[in-house]
């Protein structure tokens, strides 16, 4: 198996009368998804996707992310929210991947910040990737407009056709409308596939093919977890466990979840989730609040607040088993720091201990949690587990009974401040 779920340290927080009262809702659930029922019509394209894309796209993506190594040192790549953290955290997971440096801008507003992007990008002949399913987000288009005005200065308009790849909507959108004014490469995001669910479609299967992820493994892993959990049975599907003990403990009022991750580069994987869970569930005045952490850096600050704060909070761990690059503890004559118990032994042991000792000192204070385990960072696990999160969500999401697929409240600021830059 690809990933191993444990929620042992749940005991006494769930019962199995919770459990036994759960099981009807989650085939609820389960039937909602499955027979497309009601408002979720249109919003289920990511559910079967990875059974459906044929090897040939993927075979022609790695074909012409071939082309653009060979005429380009950097990937810049323009988007927010889905279409930015799924890319950011595929590739900060996958180190060992890359064939090109990847920049990222379009999420923010801050001309600093794209500022220094540009100026790191002045001398590398770059490829562009714009991508906004709606084409008309406010910060990856003004962004773009910036960023078009810099190739401009460096290539033909002739030259800019192979530089820049719009990924949008297949009919609407600004975006969609300039790449076909300027005749740029497009791919489209499926209708039926929200921002957050899309990392699994061209808007995260471009820019990692181009950057040199391994998009078959990627996909493959999706494929293995779209199986596994579309099996009914909540014993074997773990996704529907996750999602079903996240709800019984949010109905006793632990109301935030803390994803507890113990590798740096994991950062932007909790980011992702963060809008997976938070843009699915939080409305109608519901959802658990997620946040995510990166240990043990964080047990020496928030770590204090886990312990002993506020009882409001559960954990998920996120552990991988295997890591790619084993660094021995070498062993002193003088043992001067005492540390000579773990001398010879791996890094990964120790922070593997740090995980066993938080999980349980969490638990006794008040704090239940659970634990993703992946067999190592690759591709292929990384598709496993984006797909994990997106079933575990949606399934969420019908169980406290609110629509997963809509985000309403974003447009709340986005009105507000189109109307005080006067955009009509
Ligand atoms: O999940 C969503 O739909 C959103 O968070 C979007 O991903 C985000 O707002 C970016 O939208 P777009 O891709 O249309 O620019």
């Amino acid at each position: 198996m690809s990933i191993t779920f444990n929620r042992d340290n749940l005991k006494g927080f769930i019962v199995k009368k919770d459990w036994d009262k759960i099981v009807p809702e989650l085939k609820k659930a389960h039937q909602a998804l499955e027979k497309k029922k009601g408002l979720f019509k249109k919003s289920l394209g990511w559910l079967h996707l990875p059974s459906q894309i044929p090897d040939s796209f993927l075979e022609e993506l790695q074909k012409l992310a071939r082309e653009i190594q060979d005429h380009s040192e950097a990937l810049l790549t323009i988007g927010i929210g889905g279409s930015y953290l799924g890319i950011r955290a595929a590739m900060d997971f996958l180190t060992d991947d890359h064939k090109l440096p990847v920049y990222y801008t379009g999420h923010h507003l801050s001309s600093d910040d794209l500022y220094r992007v540009l100026e790191n990008l002045k001398e590398k002949r770059v490829t562009v990737t714009v991508i906004s399913k709606s084409g008309t987000t406010t910060e990856p288009v003004l962004a773009f407009r910036v960023v078009k005005q810099f190739l401009k200065e460096r290539y033909s308009q002739q030259q800019l056709k192979g530089r820049i790849i719009c990924i949008t909507d297949q009919k609407r959108g600004a975006l969609r409308q300039i790449a076909e004014k300027e005749g740029y490469r497009t791919f489209p995001i499926p209708d039926d596939v929200g921002g957050r669910f899309s990392v699994l479609t061209s808007a995260g299967l471009v820019p990692l093919a181009i950057a040199g992820v391994d998009i078959q493994g990627f996909i493959e892993g999706a494929r293995k977890a779209e199986s596994e959990y579309t099996v009914m049975d909540v014993d074997q599907n773990s996704a529907y466990q996750y999602a079903a003990s996240r709800y019984l403990l949010y109905k006793k009022k632990k109301g935030i979840e803390v994803l507890s991750i113990f590798y740096p580069n994991l950062f932007y994987l909790g980011e992702w989730w963060k809008q997976l869970f938070a843009e699915s569930e939080g409305k109608d005045g519901q959802g658990v609040f997620p946040s995510s952490l990166v240990f043990t850096t964080d047990l020496h600050s928030l770590g204090q607040f886990l312990q002993q704060g506020t009882r409001n909070i559960f954990e998920t761990f996120l552990l991988i088993d295997k890591l790619q690059r084993p660094i021995t503890i070498p062993r002193q004559e003088e043992d001067f720091d005492g540390f000579n118990c773990v001398a010879d032994k791996d890094l990964d042991f120790v922070n593997k201990k740090a995980y066993e000792a938080t999980a349980m000192a969490h638990f006794e204070g008040g704090v239940p949690n659970m634990t993703i385990q992946l067999c190592q960072a690759d591709a292929l696990h990384l598709g496993h587990l984006f797909y994990f999160f997106e079933k575990a969500v949606a399934v969420s999401g019908c169980l406290l009974g609110i629509n997963p697929f809509d985000q309403p409240g974003v447009e709340a600021y986005k009105k507000k401040m189109l109307r005080l830059l006067g955009k009509s």
